[in-house]
């Protein structure tokens, strides 16, 4: 029996399974002892589960030289499918030198315990300032993207992977919902279009109003608020997520929302991350990803839109998850609702938006973001989550 509705195929066409079985988890025990170890840091880790349950379809596995250089230098894969973000795994020469190809490589997590296995096919040295300029479009290592790939070590290992189980998350147990289940629950629910919602920020009325104007069109809205690392200054995940559930509770119908945490690491890539964050939804089961204002940008590296644009770079069949793009929204004065410039006359004094860090400044100074920015539920769950630091 398929695990996954027909409505969407997942990327590559099939739904990558990398999570071992009972008898592969038994064998790799055995052998545990004997490998070779690398130890994950957070954002390796959590692309080690990512390839697992399939939310990177089609990777099987850290990259190849071959794979990586197309996908930097072009946003494909080597088979031509569109791929735009290194996922690679980076260790020092040290590190390196004694790994021989074709042999497997224990994967531990930054605890020291064993999470999955690499079998070695290749290692590679890579041009760090090609990537970000690439990548991230600039070299500046303040950039948090580029600041991780420049401390990173300088060989690529890669090869397929196996993740040893799939342990619930620790924090989000009940939101841990993987590929293969959120393709089965949107067929439960016979929705035919759902709409993918990435976030790493507390949720606000400008999201409230872009995700409610896309569900409008389509059948369900699934929320995927990205709990996997983000730079330090960003809201922690787990205020975040009780601001969905919050939402959730007052909010929205319960019957068209589901809530599920996306374990990947931010990469704040702006266009290239909007591109990568549609496919992974599109592996969940989405047949729609919203892309608003500065999609998965940071400080001002990236135009307004961006990352809306970069989709007209691609063949939309190729990509097949349909974006559906927002211009950035306020609140008007003067219509007493959220509206964007394509519905609004406003003049710009009767705009109330705030930026995160405005909203940051207030909250830390106690007062609430004001109702035309934040519903108030939310803005108290915030303040008290500022003060309890
Ligand atoms: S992101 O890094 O995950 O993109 P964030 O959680 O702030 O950051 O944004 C989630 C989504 O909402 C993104 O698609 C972003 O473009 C969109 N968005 C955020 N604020 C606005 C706004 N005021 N108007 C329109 N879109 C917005």
């Amino acid at each position: 029996m398929s695990h996954y509705t027909d409505n969407i195929a997942p990327h590559g066409g099939q739904l990558i399974n990398r999570i071992c079985t009972p008898e592969q988890r038994a064998e790799f025990l055995d052998k545990a002892e004997y490998l070779p170890r690398i130890s994950l840091d957070e954002r390796t880790f959590s692309d080690l589960i990512m390839i697992a349950i399939g939310g990177f379809s089609p990777l099987t596995g850290f990259m190849e030289q071959s794979d990586y250089d197309r996908v930097v230098d072009d946003m494909h894969l080597a088979n031509g499918l569109p791929w735009s973000i290194p996922i690679t795994l980076s260790v020092s020469e040290e590190i390196a030198e004694p790994l021989k190809e074709g042999s497997l490589v224990r994967l531990d997590d930054a605890t020291g315990r064993f999470v999955g296995v690499l079998q070695l096919t290749q290692k590679y040295h890579y041009d760090k300032m090609h990537e970000a300029l690439h990548v991230y479009r600039t070299n500046e290592e303040k950039h948090p993207g580029v600041y991780v790939v420049y401390n990173q070590g300088p060989v690529n290992l890669a090869g397929p992977v196996w993740l040893l189980q799939r342990d619930p998350d620790p924090r989000f147990p009940t939101y841990q919902i993987d590929p293969a289940e959120s393709r089965s629950l949107f067929r439960d629910k016979d929705w035919k279009t759902v709409v993918g919602f990435q976030t790493r920020n507390p949720i606000h009325r400008a999201h409230e109003y872009i995700q409610k104007c896309a569900l409008e069109t389509v059948d369900g809205l699934f929320l995927h608020p990205l709990v996997g690392a983000t730079k330090s200054d960003d809201i922690p995940a787990d205020v975040r997520m009780r601001c969905y559930e919050i939402m959730l509770e007052h909010y929205f119908p319960h019957d068209r929302v589901i809530l599920a945490i996306n374990p990947a690491a931010m990469r704040y890539a702006g266009p290239r991350e909007a591109i990568f964050h549609a496919l992974v939804r599109k592996n969940y089961g989405c047949t729609h990803f919203i892309v608003g204002r500065d999609h998965a940008g940071v400080g001002d590296y990236y135009g307004t839109y961006d990352a809306q644009h970069i989709f007209d770079e691609f063949d939309p069949a190729a990509l097949g998850i349909t974006p559906m793009k927002f211009e950035h929204a306020f609140y008007c004065t003067r219509t007493q609702s959220m509206a964007t410039t394509k519905t609004s006359p406003s003049l710009p004094e009767e705009r109330i938006h705030l930026s995160g860090t405005k909203v940051r400044e207030l909250l830390r100074r106690g007062e609430l973001p004001p109702p035309e920015f934040s519903r108030p539920e939310v803005a108290a769950e915030l303040v008290r989550a500022m003060q309890a630091q």
